[in-house]
């Protein structure tokens, strides 16, 4: 693709995104999608091997995923959800090596389950967590942690003006808790607006003491 094919592409996605934010503001959650800088921290440091898994939660116009596709040995997989069919149709024309699904991210363990895809090694989310209603943003953290498996990661962004409000406190205590680690945290000044990508850990549980383990080898 030439430089007049990718600036007429970046300009008809920018136009679909926000013509889906304004007959869903509180899901598309934004006005534009992320910028290359923020799509390029969100996925920045991530060990994607040939034998990944790896899911994107929300991945609208794809402006994520041309970087996780980037990244992406052609042996490993990658589930794409999102909730607007139009945006999952797009992925998939523009990503066939992507599995994009139309569906809700709360429903992430069963799909995942149903494609062989489990345990997960990265989740990454554009979701807008702090404005989707808090039984929905509940249940998807608890799916993120279900399917991840131990020191696999998730990472989102939240947006700096809205960072310290108490849906987005919410959602990263409740994540500090379930993933069993604190986040690292990166501002990213080129977005708009500004953003942090917040990426956890998830703990890998402490080996059991001889005294406890089962006994069936000693014998
Ligand atoms: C802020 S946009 C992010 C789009 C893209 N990742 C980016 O950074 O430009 C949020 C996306 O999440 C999707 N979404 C919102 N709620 C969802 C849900 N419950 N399950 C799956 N997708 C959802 C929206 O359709 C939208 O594409």
């Amino acid at each position: 693709m030439d430089h007049t094919d990718v600036s007429h592409q970046r300009w008809q996605d920018h136009w679909l995104f926000f013509s889906h934010f304004r007959k869903s503001p509180r899901t598309v959650g934004a006005i534009a999608p992320s910028s290359r800088r923020l799509a390029h921290a969100m996925v920045d440091g991530l060990d994607v091997t040939p034998a990944s898994r790896v899911v994107e939660l929300g991945p609208g116009t794809g402006a994520i995923t041309v970087e996780i596709a980037a990244k992406l040995p052609p042996s490993a997989r990658c589930l794409a959800i999102d909730i607007d069919p139009v945006f999952t149709a797009r992925v998939a024309a523009r990503w066939p090596g992507i599995e994009a699904i139309c569906d809700r991210a709360e429903h992430l363990v069963e799909i995942a389950h149903s494609r062989g895809l489990l345990p997960i090694d990265h989740i990454v989310s554009g979701l807008p967590f702090a404005s989707l209603p808090s039984a929905s943003a509940r249940a998807i953290v608890e799916a993120i942690v279900t399917s991840l498996r131990p020191g696999g990661t998730f990472t989102t962004f939240q947006y700096v003006h809205a960072f310290a409000l108490p849906p987005a406190v919410a959602v990263r205590r409740t994540l500090a808790a379930r993933m069993g680690s604190s986040p690292t945290r990166q501002l990213v000044v080129g977005n708009l607006p500004p953003a942090l990508v917040v990426r956890w850990t998830k703990a890998v549980p402490a080996a059991a003491p001889d005294s406890v383990r089962p006994q069936r080898d000693l014998a």
